[in-house]
């Protein structure tokens, strides 16, 4: 088959590999000029696509990326991977997936299936994309991407993979297209449930991201160990499913996509009580482990030298956005502290760069990177772990 794919980012990228390894002909359009020039050398932006992964669909022609958007005409599927953010008021941000739709209205004149994996509330399939692309007969179907950067064990091929679509026939034509590079599809009856699913699973973790980290707080005050509990609960066979406190969350999902549920839940009538309190606990985290680190060290860090260690949201991986750690380093710095950061994969983040693990009076480790150095993070006069895997320093 012949796919557009718009958007080249993790999502995108992803698929579009995927896609074009199982034989079909990919192109991978992105406004980004820059991106499509390092895309068609050879060079992946992320850590889920290796170079070699780029080159092999490159050198069998199977893929090619581009920005220009006449390349959409004549697809027999477009994807739609493009960024589904929040606006100033929290509010979801739906301009990215009109601006795909309105390009599809305007480019893709025959019959193909549309596919949104875009991560959006229920309804965004139907009513935001369907309904502005007049004039074509084209197929609808909804796929949610469930992409964990970095994971190892799970990825595009063997994590199930949820259609709903507008018609049987729409959701005939996407079981054929993913069928062709996913092992299992899982057919749910409408967009709507496709949809909910994906912001449902996000919800679900950032609801028990909160738990614990509210919980951490509380064992600390009871003078035990948060993680230890949680790992003793953890030995129950059943009805029990860990998840680790740390300095809140970040990514473009889990602190993102619960609020396109408690939009649409606001808009039936139903307070989405569980999501504000989540948000709230997770967004306090930062203040929480500042006030810990100022706790451990005399009820001041006036003046000290401070580094804190990985700054992206998640290990091993270079993402930065919504990460935590600029919260931390902001509020360190709220306390006269002179405040340096060290993240080798992240490089330069908020026009400043990343500086070597030496000579700090304070390390506060935000998230670990394989390989990071820790011996070094512990010849710093005092740390504070949260991640929860150096021991024998403070944390939570
Ligand atoms: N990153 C993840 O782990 C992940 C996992 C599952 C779902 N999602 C969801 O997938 C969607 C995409 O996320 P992502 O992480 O791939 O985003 P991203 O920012 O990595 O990539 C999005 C790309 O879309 C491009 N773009 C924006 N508007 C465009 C347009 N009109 N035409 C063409 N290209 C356009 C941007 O230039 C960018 O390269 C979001 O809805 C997100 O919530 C992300």
């Amino acid at each position: 088959m012949r796919i557009a794919i718009i958007g080249q980012g993790y999502v995108g990228l992803t698929i579009a590999v995927g896609a074009a390894g199982a034989g079909h002909s990919v192109v991978g359009f992105d406004l980004n000029n820059d991106l499509i020039t390092q895309l068609n050398a050879g060079h992946s932006h992320i850590e889920g696509i290796s170079d070699a992964d780029l080159a092999d669909v490159i050198a069998n022609k199977s893929y090619e990326a581009s920005s220009d958007a006449s390349v959409l005409a004549g697809s027999d599927v477009v994807v739609i991977a493009v960024p589904t953010p929040l606006d100033g008021q929290r509010n979801p941000d739906l301009s990215f997936v009109h601006a795909a739709t309105d390009l599809i209205s305007k480019h893709v004149k025959s019959p193909a299936l549309i596919v949104n994996e875009s991560t959006s509330y229920p309804g965004t399939l139907r009513n935001e994309i369907a309904v502005r692309i007049a004039g074509v007969d084209h197929l609808y179907a909804s796929s949610p991407e469930r992409v964990d950067p970095g994971n190892a064990q799970w990825g595009t091929k063997n994590t199930p993979r949820l259609i709903g679509g507008l018609t049987p026939a729409a959701v005939a034509k996407a079981k054929e297209f993913y069928g062709s590079f996913c092992d299992s599809i899982i057919e749910v009856s409408s967009p709507e449930v496709a949809e909910a699913a994906k912001i449902f699973e996000n919800t679900f973790r950032q609801v028990n991201i909160a738990l614990v980290n509210e919980f951490a707080q509380i064992a600390d005050a009871l003078g035990i160990s948060g993680r230890e509990v949680l790992d003793a609960a953890a030995t129950k066979p059943y009805g029990f499913m860990p998840f680790s406190p740390g300095p809140g969350v970040g990514g473009h999902c889990i602190p993102v996509d619960p609020s396109y549920l408690a939009h649409v839940a606001n808009q039936v009538g139903v307070p989405a009580t569980f999501i504000k309190r989540a948000n709230e606990v997770n967004l306090a985290m930062p203040a929480y482990v500042v006030k810990r680190v100022v706790a451990g060290n005399g009820g001041s860090i006036k003046g000290k030298k401070v580094l804190v260690i990985g700054v992206s949201y998640k290990s091993n991986v270079a993402d930065t956005r919504e990460t935590p750690a600029a919260a931390v380093v902001d509020l360190l710095r709220e306390q006269g502290a002179t405040v340096d950061w060290h993240d080798d994969l992240v490089g330069s983040w908020r026009g400043e760069t990343t500086s070597p693990i030496a000579g700090a009076d304070i390390a506060v480790v935000v998230t670990k990177h394989d390989g990071v150095d820790v011996a070094a993070i512990k010849a710093c006069g005092y740390v504070f772990d949260c991640t929860g895997t150096i021991a024998g320093v403070d944390g939570i």
